[in-house]
């Protein structure tokens, strides 16, 4: 096994995404960019990665030791080009690797099976193997110069000629080098192009200077999108969302019309689930065996458990722990609360910060009153309860097993186990009221046409 270090570029400046946010922070499928990058060098098998930010991308670094706390992370104090990136992780390559692959953190989607493919040429001796791609439009890109089958260059299209530009084989920006050379190789490239940037395309010339072979690998254009504007971000998500309904599709999971079912990356189903249309997943869900998530539903950060039913019109947000079979209907929202299995939800509600026993009924148009305006506080309510429609739970409040809340009430205080509560003004019929209250209400108006 060759031991792999995985450079990842992340200190682009990303001016034309127009914001606040580094580029390789912005996110698809839920996940930032650069956290995509760091999930496929793991898969590919990386010993070590490193991952270089710019001098004012604190942000990016915390999320890199977030996703991968073993990763390192270095400053690139000035963008002076790929090569200079990769240099600042120069400690890290002196510790000597088999292998060493740079990825660039705006380019999320390609698959560690690529990361194999593109380390091959490397075991048979070459010294840099880059990966091409043909892109519909070329421009911008850096062209592979390849002559008898074996890459000569990589030229830069502010560099090229004519002819040169002329050549669809494009550099996707990954690239892999012999551990060995590698430094040997990056310490002679130098800054003499229209951008006086240290570029790392030079690898191949200069690895050829000192006798040792290049090679170039061919990906999907779809593989390798490099986001450097929101357009492009959306069309890497669209990217996205296409690999992970099929993904979906593929493991078991019913999709009535995939093209409006937005996934996260990792959304987790089991067999038998059923997402009808237009279902917006956020990050966190897991959806258990024979589940249904009926259309219109936004579910994020959620565990719905086997057999339960979801939607339509419903709204999971972070914590929202679904027995088995429970049911959580239209226009309900469920926030840090866990539902045992067979309590049911049905209608207009919300619950947040609650727990909620088994086999409860929780009526049309419940609500816990979460919060003072201050804190948050706790419902609980026990098993085999049953809270009447358009109920009020002021928190912190709880109410024992078997209890049963009348309809309207206004819920305070504790209720005991299996006890009624009724907390709602005593209902006044007052005969014959209703007209004479007309009459002194319509007094000097005109009459009604
Ligand atoms: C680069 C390639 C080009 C390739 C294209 C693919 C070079 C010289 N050119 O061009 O051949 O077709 O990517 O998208 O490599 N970065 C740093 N520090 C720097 C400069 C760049 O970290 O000083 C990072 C950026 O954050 C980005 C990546 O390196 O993730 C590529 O830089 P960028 O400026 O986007 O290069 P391109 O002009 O797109
Ligand atoms: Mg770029």
């Amino acid at each position: 096994m060759r031991q792999l270090l995985v450079i990842v570029l992340a200190a682009g400046e990303g001016t034309r995404m127009l914001s606040d946010m580094p580029k390789v922070l912005h996110q698809v499928a839920g996940r930032p960019m650069v956290s995509h990058v760091l999930d496929v060098a793991l898969a590919a098998g990386a010993a070590q990665v490193a991952v270089v930010v710019g001098p004012d991308h604190e942000r990016v670094a915390a999320e890199v030791r977030r996703v991968s706390p073993s990763a390192e992370v270095f400053v690139q104090e000035q963008r002076r080009g790929t090569a200079h990136a990769v240099l600042s992780a120069r400690a890290v390559l002196e510790r000597g690797y088999d292998d060493v692959v740079v990825m660039y953190g705006d380019t999320p989607l390609v698959r560690p099976e690529t990361i194999d493919l593109l380390r091959a040429p490397l075991a048979e001796g070459a010294a840099v193997s880059v990966l091409g791609f043909r892109p519909e439009s070329p421009a911008g890109y850096g062209r592979l110069l390849v002559a008898n089958g074996e890459l000569v260059a990589i030229r830069e299209e502010k560099d090229a000629s004519e002819a040169e530009r002329a050549v669809g084989l494009c550099n996707a920006g990954l690239m892999a080098l012999d551990g060995a050379a590698a430094l040997a190789i990056l310490d002679r490239i130098g800054d003499a192009n229209a951008k006086r940037e240290f570029y790392l395309t030079d690898a191949v010339e200069v690895a050829r200077a000192l006798g040792r072979a290049a090679a170039a690998c061919e990906a999907a254009a779809e593989e390798v999108v490099g986001v450097n504007s929101r357009a492009q971000l959306a069309e890497a998500e669209a990217i996205l969302q296409q690999r992970l309904r099929q993904r979906a599709l593929d493991s078991g999971v019913t999709l009535v019309a995939p093209q409006t079912v937005f996934l996260s990356a990792d959304t987790s189903f089991g067999r038998d689930v059923i997402v009808e249309p237009n279902v917006f997943f956020g990050p966190g869900v897991r959806v258990e065996d024979g589940a249904t998530i009926r259309a219109f539903s936004h579910v994020e950060g959620a565990h719905v458990g086997q057999g339960a039913i979801v939607g339509p019109f419903a709204r999971l947000r972070p914590g929202a722990e679904l027995g088995q079979g429970v049911h959580v209907g239209n226009f309900v929202e469920i926030k840090a609360s866990e539902l045992a299995p067979g309590v049911k939800v049905n209608h207009l509600s919300y619950v947040g910060d609650s727990s909620v026993g088994a086999n409860t009924n929780i009526g049309a148009g419940t609500i816990t009153c979460n919060y003072d305006g201050f804190r948050k506080h706790r419902t609980t309510i026990g098993a085999n309860a049953f809270v009447g429609t358009n109920s009020l739970l002021v928190a912190p409040v709880t109410v024992g097993d078997g209890a049963y809340l009348a309809t309207g009430s206004v819920i305070t205080d504790d209720v005991p186990e299996d006890a009624l509560a009724i907390g709602r003004a005593r209902q006044v019929n007052k005969p014959g009221l209703a007209s004479r209250l007309r009459a002194r209400l319509s007094a000097g108006l005109a009459p009604k046409k």
